[in-house]
């Protein structure tokens, strides 16, 4: 076994130490895990991988409760054995996926931030085992967490039973990049006192006592995660929309001149995004976001970021290992938070905060459908875009105008599915162009989306549909026809292709 013993502090906590195997061999069928870990940092690995290994011989399933999607160890592992019985509250795993579309996983898609807040007032029943992946383990029986939050400290105080895997390739560094603080729940909740991104409101690890640890699980497994695809040309074109965009704003006096705490969301929009930021001549950036990727790093090294806060540190490997050779000096601009607080709408909207998030397909009046694909099959889910979107100063959309090869056209009559209503959008970007909803009136924003944001194959096909639903319903205030609402969806279900 791998020795920890110098990352367990507390002596008598050393005979708690066992292997994944012991650790697997107690969790019994139909349990509640509420597990750390958010996006592929942080998860617990040995022990789903052991337990992964029990099911593959003894089917059966438990639930499963994160801070938002994990690695292949933990998601992809237990799905392969159909482990999983319920899952919450976010997911982007390609084993799963077909799991939670076919009825063998109960899946809850939640807003990120209410998460922990749902796990603590009990109607989701009761957690049977807290499993968090940590530096180290203090004297007192406190958690140093490793490179994610997300809803680790709230599960810890809920559970009876935690049950810690010290990961040694988790650099002992890490430790004082936290900062843990879990609200109390209504009617006793408290202002968030954080009025600034980098304010520190809480503990550098996550409270726990000695008697409430029942297994310690030595582990030398790494974060796995994944490259990021190279910059391509629409996500080019969208960042430099923005950041055109966001110069126009300072200019008019909307925003100050290092603009309001940027939020981006995940995956090659938001990271070409951010790359824009990077060569762009804006300086003391500062980053309320969820997850912290590699082009924060690149902004630090151009000198243009002042701090970012997450809740996950989730880089690629070749970022990561960046990270650990310079670590002394990039810790000093990265701090990590719940998602409770990463996420808050409070703090959201105290910071006004500028929310970046990707959509799968945006309708004609600025309603956005973020998880479901034809209305009815789960991407990943809504994560945090909702927290963001409906509490940020600005909230920006993107999403390439067509996807498929064109098959699909990415503005449509109207959503097959909504997560952030035409209330919350502010600003839709394509590759196309930029439509600015502020000030208009529905029929205007239908006009500005379809002329600017959709795919000039697509835009003569809207615009029929858009000056049809105009006269029929007398110009009313949201136009549609009812029975070809969906029509682009049907025709991409019966054809394969939303073209008429
Ligand atoms: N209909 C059907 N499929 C679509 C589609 C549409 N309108 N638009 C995109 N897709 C498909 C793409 O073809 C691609 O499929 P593939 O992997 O089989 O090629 C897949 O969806 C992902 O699209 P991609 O263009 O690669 O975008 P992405 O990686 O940026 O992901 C979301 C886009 C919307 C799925 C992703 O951003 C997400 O899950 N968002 C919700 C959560 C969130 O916003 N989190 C951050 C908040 S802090």
């Amino acid at each position: 076994m791998i020795d920890i013993t110098d990352r367990v502090r507390n002596k008598d906590l050393q005979s708690k130490i066992v292997t994944a195997e012991e650790v697997a061999n107690w969790i019994k069928p139909g349990m509640t895990l509420a597990c750390s870990g958010f996006t592929a940092s942080a998860y617990p690995k040995a022990i789903p991988l052991a337990l992964a290994e029990r099911m593959k011989k003894e089917p059966f399933t438990v639930n499963i409760w994160t801070g938002a999607s994990t690695g292949p160890e933990m998601d992809g592992a237990l799905a392969e054995v159909k482990g999983i019985k319920q899952r919450l509250p976010y997911q982007t795993d390609a084993k799963l996926r077909p799991e939670i579309n076919d009825g063998t996983v109960n899946y809850l898609d939640l807003h990120l931030s209410e998460s922990a807040q749902l796990s603590r007032v009990g109607y989701l029943g009761k957690i049977d085992a807290a499993i968090v992946e940590v530096c180290a383990i203090t004297e007192e029986g406190n958690l140093i967490p490793t490179t994610s939050l997300g809803n680790a400290a709230s599960y810890v105080q809920s559970a009876d039973i935690v049950i810690v895997e010290v990961n040694t390739t988790q650099p002992l560094a890490l430790e004082g990049i936290h900062d843990v603080y879990v609200p109390l729940d209504p009617p006793n909740r408290l202002p968030i006192p954080l009025v600034k991104a980098d304010d520190r409101i809480g503990t550098n690890y996550i409270p726990c006592t000695p008697d409430k640890i029942k297994f310690i699980v030595p582990c030398d497994i790494k974060d796995h995660t994944r490259d990021l695809s190279p910059i391509d040309e629409n996500s080019k074109q969208m960042a430099k929309f923005t950041i055109d965009f966001l110069h126009s704003e300072i200019k008019a006096g909307r925003m100050p001149k290092n603009l309001l705490p940027l939020q981006s969301g995940v995956g090659n929009v938001a990271n070409a995004v951010l790359a824009g930021f990077v060569d762009s001549d804006m300086t003391d950036l500062v980053v309320y976001t969820e997850v912290i990727q590699d082009a924060m790093l690149d902004l630090i090294d151009a000198g243009k970021l002042k701090i970012a806060s997450g809740t996950a540190f989730s880089p690629s490997p070749a970022g990561m290992e960046r990270f650990y050779k310079n670590v002394d000096k990039y810790r000093k601009y990265i701090l990590l938070r719940p998602e409770e607080i990463s996420n808050s709408p409070e703090v959201v909207h105290r910071l006004g905060v500028i929310a970046m998030n990707t959509a799968l397909e945006v309708d004609i009046y600025g309603n956005i459908n973020s998880t479901h694909v034809c209305g009815s099959k789960m991407m990943n889910g809504i994560g945090g875009s909702g927290d963001f979107a409906r509490n940020a100063y600005l909230t920006i959309f993107y999403t390439p105008s067509t996807a498929k090869g064109g098959k699909i056209s990415s503005v449509v009559p109207m959503c097959s599915h909504i997560d952030h209503t035409e209330h919350d959008v502010d600003i839709i970007i394509t590759e196309q162009g930029i439509a600015d909803l502020r000030g208009l009136e529905p029929r205007s924003r239908a006009l500005e989306i379809i002329n600017k944001c959709a795919h000039p194959d697509y835009r003569p096909i809207l615009l029929d549909y858009y000056n049809r639903a105009l006269a029929e319903t007398k110009k009313a205030n949201t136009p549609h026809l009812i029975d070809e609402a969906l029509s682009f969806h049907s025709r991409f279900l019966k054809n394969g292709d939303m073209h008429e």
